[in-house]
C-alpha cells in the first residue's frame, strides 16, 4: 500500500474480484464514478484459473490500493462442505449448492478485509437477476450490518456488453480478445455451474463442450471403477483406504468420478428472485459423497432421526440457496445436523460406471442394521408373534373410524337411495366392512 493511498481522504471499498471484465470494470467505476479507493479480494475456492498472480497483477495495474489473494480452500472444505455433507445438501433435490456455498465464505473474507483496511463499503460484481447478489449482501449484512453494500453491475447504466466494453476501453481496462464467452460459469472445489448461451432454450441438449470435469458417459471406460470412501463422524476422511484431508479427497474423487462420466446435472431451477432458469452443473465428487453419506446414514441413524432429518435437509438447502448461511435458523439446523453425525463412522463402497454411481457396499461399527433381526433364515431373532398385537393396536384408530364411516353411510343410504346407483354395505363378521357397488347402467 503506498503512503499516498494510506493517507488518502477517500473512502475505501472492498471488492470481490475475479479478474474478469465485469469486476475489472467495477474497479474503475468505483474509483471514477463513486470516488473510492478500491481493495480487491481474490478468493481461491478451487476454481479453474490460469494463474492467480496474473489476476493479482491485473488488479494492481488498475490502480487498486491492495489486492489480497486468499486461499480459502481449506476453510471451504472444512467449514462449508462438511456442513453441506452433514445436511446432504441438495436444493430442489437436485442441485448440490456449489455457488451458494462459496458466497458466504467469500463474503466473510470481504468483511474481514473491510475491517483490516478500514473500508466503509463492500462491493460485488453480480447482476440484479441472480441469487448470488442476495447471498453476498445477506451474508455481509449478517456479519457487519454497518457496512454499505455496492453492486456496480446492478447500478451502473452500462447496459449491454458493447457499452461496457466501450467504458472499459475509455478507462484503460484491458479487454480480452476472445470475449465471446458463450456461457456464464461459476466454479469451485465442489463443482461447476454453467448457464446462459444456447442453454437458455430448455429444449437444447447441452453441447458436449460445456463439460470440463466429466467425460461423456459414451467415452467412459467399459469397466466399472470401484471407490471406497471412509467417513469419521460424517466427514469423508479416506479414499480407498488412504487417509487424506477433505480438499485432496474431493479433488481426487472429482478426477475419478469425472473420468467415469459421473456428475452431470441438467435442470430447471427456481431462483430466489422468482425466475426459473436452466442450469447445468458438474459435481462428480459432491454427488458421489452425498450418495455415500446418505447410505451411511441409512445404516446408522435411528429411524425417527433419519426421517425427521430429511425434512430439515430441505429447509437447510432452502436457507443456504437463499443466501441465509449466517441466519439463526441455519445455524440452529447445523447444530441438529451435527448431533446426528457423531455415529457416522464407517465405509461405503461405490461403483462408478458410464455416468452412473451406485452404492454397492456399506459397513460400520455403529450400524443399527442387525442381520439377526433382518434375516429370513432359521436363526431369526425377531418375534413374529408380537407383530399381531402391534398391528391391531396401531390400526385401532383407523378401524374405529372405518366402522363409524360404514354406519353413517348406511344411515345416509337408507334415507336417500337413488334407485339406479345404490351402494350396498354389508357389515360382516368381526366388524370388517365390505362395499359392493350395485351399479345398474
Ligand atoms: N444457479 C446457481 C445458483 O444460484 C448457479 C449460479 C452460478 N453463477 C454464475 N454466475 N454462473 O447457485
Amino acid at each position: 500500500m503506498s503512503t499516498e493511498s494510506m493517507n488518502s481522504a477517500k473512502e475505501k471499498v472492498v471488492l470481490a474480484y475475479s479478474g474478469g471484465l465485469d469486476t475489472s470494470v467495477c474497479v474503475k467505476w468505483l474509483q471514477d464514478e463513486l470516488g473510492y479507493d478500491v481493495i480487491c479480494v481474490l478468493g481461491n475456492v478451487g476454481q479453474e484459473h490460469d494463474g492467480l498472480e496474473k489476476i493479482e497483477a491485473k488488479a494492481k495495474a488498475l490502480g487498486v490500493v491492495a489486492c489480497e489473494v486468499v486461499d480459502m480452500r481449506e476453510e471451504f472444505a472444512n467449514e462449508y462442505l462438511t456442513c453441506a455433507i452433514a445436511a446432504n445438501a441438495m436444493y430442489e433435490n437436485k442441485y448440490p449448492l456449489l455457488s451458494a456455498l462459496s458466497r458466504p465464505l467469500i463474503s466473510k473474507h470481504l468483511v474481514d478485509a473491510a475491517h483490516k483496511y478500514g473500508a466503509t463499503a463492500v462491493a460485488h460484481g453480480c447482476t440484479g437477476k441472480g441469487n448470488d447478489q442476495v447471498r453476498f449482501e445477506t451474508s455481509i449484512m449478517a456479519l457487519d450490518p454497518t457496512l454499505k453494500v455496492i453492486a456496480p453491475v446492478r447500478e451502473w447504466d452500462l447496459g449491454m456488453r458493447p457499452d461496457e466494453i466501450a467504458y472499459a476501453k475509455a478507462h484503460g481496462v484491458p479487454v480480452p480478445v476472445s470475449l465471446d464467452k458463450p456461457y456464464s460459469i461459476d466454479d469451485n472445489l465442489w463443482g461447476r455451474a454453467i448457464e446462459a448461451g444456447v442453454l437458455e432454450d430448455p429444449w437444447n441438449e447441452p453441447p458436449e463442450d460445456i463439460w470440463t470435469m466429466t467425460v461423456s458417459p459414451l467415452e467412459a471406460p467399459d469397466e466399472p471403477t470401484y471407490v471406497e470412501l471412509g467417513f469419521e463422524a460424517g466427514v469423508p476422511v479416506s479414499l480407498d483406504g488412504e487417509k487424506m484431508g477433505l480438499v485432496e479427497l474431493v479433488d481426487k474423487l472429482n478426477a475419478i468420478a469425472g473420468a467415469a462420466g459421473f456428475g452431470r446435472i441438467d435442470m430447471i431451477e427456481n431462483r430466489y428472485v422468482g425466475i426459473k432458469s436452466r442450469e447445468c452443473y458438474e459435481v462428480p465428487a459432491g454427488l458421489a459423497i452425498i450418495q455415500a453419506h446418505k447410505a451411511l446414514e441409512d445404516l446408522c441413524l435411528e429411524r425417527d432421526v433419519l426421517h425427521y432429518k430429511l425434512g430439515l435437509e430441505q429447509t437447510w438447502a432452502d436457507q443456504v440457496y437463499n443466501g441465509r448461511w449466517f441466519s439463526p435458523l441455519k445455524l440452529a439446523l447445523d447444530a441438529f445436523m451435527g448431533a446426528t453425525q457423531e455415529a457416522l463412522t464407517g465405509e461405503i463402497k461405490l461403483k462408478l460406471y458410464k455416468g452412473s454411481c451406485v452404492v454397492v457396499g456399506r459397513k460400520s461399527a455403529a450400524a443399527l442394521y442387525d442381520q439377526q433381526l433382518a434375516t429370513y433364515d432359521n436363526d431369526d431373532a425377531f418375534d413374529q408373534q408380537a407383530a399381531k398385537g402391534f398391528i391391531d393396536i396401531q390400526a385401532l384408530s383407523i378401524k374405529t373410524w372405518a366402522m363409524k364411516q360404514a354406519q353413517l353411510e348406511q344411515a345416509h343410504a337408507a334415507a336417500f337411495v337413488p334407485q339406479s346407483s345404490a351402494a350396498a354395505f354389508d357389515v360382516v363378521e368381526g366388524g370388517a366392512v365390505e362395499l359392493s357397488a350395485a351399479a345398474s347402467l
